[in-house]
């Protein structure tokens, strides 16, 4: 029997605490149905939405499945503020800067509400999931009607219905993370590639990082469902999946009655003739050895990694609970690439942890070159609210830190153009994903190992996987041309 999202009364003023976020209960997760009430269907007829998404591909991933709740109560799209009748911001919490364009952003926004009094202004995501950011937003952002959280996104309509039907502001967000919803409805926004979220929240609590208490503890999706999911896509036509979660190689960790780990669901999904599978986000320390040889095995899961490493001093990915070391994690790169030969590796790398000495950086430095990455995400250290990071004594300056993170980036750039040098010659398959955003009469698309080719060619061939002959490489894509 399938348990179905029932319409049930709640309350209107639902805030988030800390506490109870860091909580990891032992409880088993039950799969709900979604099912849309009949209150909601055509409730948004001849109205339109808009939705802002900051931040992950999980929060893509988030969006999209709202879209479909919307356009299933007939909302329709709109790519514009002006026009909406619902503008849904899905946020970003992971640092300061990303929470401050948010607060600049709905102060900009707030004169629309004059123009249509009918406006609902959503805020979803992680920072939604902060209890000072609900409290700030609650007191001094009146332009705000609903606030929800990462656990409850299923129950978007309702809260819609709620502050729309009895005029009032819903501030709903649960501090402990739910049950996993089935049968969303989602709307993609690509029609060839696919994100597929396989599981939800994060255990590995990197003292700096604020997601395990915004995105709860780990669920797994029963692998039937996601066999289903990829089986679904592949008869619609999709080309390409991206599969989700914050540590995906921790799949299947939470299943109490079967042993089902990442490696297994990947075989399983490449097997299903899927023409690309790629995963994201890693960890290095779960990654195993049965799941690089998976990688190796099918052709059909791409040689490309994004593995973060965060830093290359080993005191430094101690303080961070990273729990494992600078020569594990080389090691590990070696692994990939004896049986995903000529893979390419990317990561994130955090710059000005508390503390963090000039020999520490250093390591880093040095860790970059041995890996040879061809791309990474370089951040400096953003302190977080509620982590065990916030509460260290930092002794590094800002302008040391906005130093080491110029160093860095110059020699991640080096790696990033030596990646795409490594092409030029060869014959590619692009998966075209449209026209160049900045040459509009060149196509672009990405290859399997992830790199961003412009080409001219019909408009015909796009969202199809085609073959190109690379001319040159340049920092951040390459130029080719179509073979025909
Ligand atoms: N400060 C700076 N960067 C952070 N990240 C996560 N938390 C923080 C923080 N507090 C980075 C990590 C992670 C990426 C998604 O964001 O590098 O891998
Ligand atoms: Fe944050 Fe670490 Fe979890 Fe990644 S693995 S989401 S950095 S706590």
């Amino acid at each position: 029997m399938k348990r179905q999202l029932k319409h049930k009364p709640f309350s209107t003023y639902v805030i988030p605490e800390l506490k109870i976020a860091r909580k990891r209960l032992k409880k088993e997760t039950e799969t709900i149905y979604f099912h849309l009430d009949d209150n909601l269907v055509g409730f948004g007829s001849g109205k339109y939405y808009h939705i802002k998404t900051y931040g992950c591909q999980g929060n893509l991933a988030d969006s999209e499945k709202m879209a479909g709740i919307l356009e299933a109560m007939s909302y329709e799209r709109v790519d514009n503020d002006e026009k909406a009748d619902v503008i849904i911001f899905n946020t970003c919490a992971i640092r300061e800067n990303a929470e401050n364009r948010i607060y600049g952003e709905l102060g900009r926004i707030k004169g629309l509400k004059e123009k249509n009094k009918n406006l609902l202004m959503i805020i979803c995501g992680c920072m939604s999931q902060e209890e000072n950011v609900v409290r700030t937003l609650t007191s001094t952002y009146p332009q705000v009607d609903i606030i929800l959280g990462t656990h409850n996104i299923a129950k978007l309509g309702e809260y819609i219905y709620e502050a729309a039907t009895h005029n009032s502001r819903v501030v709903n967000v649960w501090s402990e993370e739910g049950d996993i919803y089935e049968e969303i409805p989602v709307r993609r926004d690509h029609h060839k590639k696919a994100w597929v979220d396989i599981m939800y929240g994060c255990d590995e609590f990197c003292t700096y990082c604020i997601v395990p208490y915004t995105r709860g503890k780990e669920r797994s999706r029963n692998p039937r469902d996601i066999i289903k999911e990829v089986e679904k896509l592949v008869e619609d036509g999709y080309l390409e999946v991206t599969l989700l979660g914050q540590n995906v190689n921790a799949y299947g960790k939470d299943f109490v009655k079967v042993t089902y780990s990442f490696a297994n669901l990947l075989e399983d999904l490449a097997k299903t003739g899927i023409k690309r599978i790629r995963y994201t986000t890693s960890h290095p320390r779960d990654l195993d050895l049965d799941t690089i040889k998976v990688m190796g095995k099918y052709p059909n899961i791409m040689p490309h990694l994004h593995l973060p490493v965060q830093s290359g001093s080993n005191d430094i990915l101690k303080k961070m609970n990273r729990k494992y070391t600078k020569e594990e994690y080389l090691e590990k790169c070696e692994y990939l690439r004896k049986y995903v030969p000529g893979i390419s590796l990317t990561t994130d790398i955090i710059v000005g942890f508390p503390n963090e000495t000039d020999e520490d950086f250093e390591g880093t430095l040095d860790l970059v070159r041995k890996a040879r990455f061809e791309g990474a995400y370089t951040f400096i250290y953003s302190r977080r609210e509620g982590t065990p990071a916030a509460k260290m004594e930092d002794s590094v300056s800002d302008e040391t830190k906005k130093e080491r993170l110029l160093k860095l980036n110059d020699l991640i750039n080096e790696g990033f153009y030596q990646g795409n040098k490594r092409f030029e010659g060869e014959i590619l398959d692009v998966l075209v994903d449209g026209y160049s955003e900045k040459d509009p009469n060149m196509l672009s698309g990405y290859t399997e190992h992830e790199k961003l080719v412009n080409f001219e060619g019909p408009k015909e061939i796009i969202g199809t996987i085609v073959k190109v002959k690379i001319e040159k490489a340049y920092s951040w894509h390459l130029r080719g041309s179509l073979v025909k």
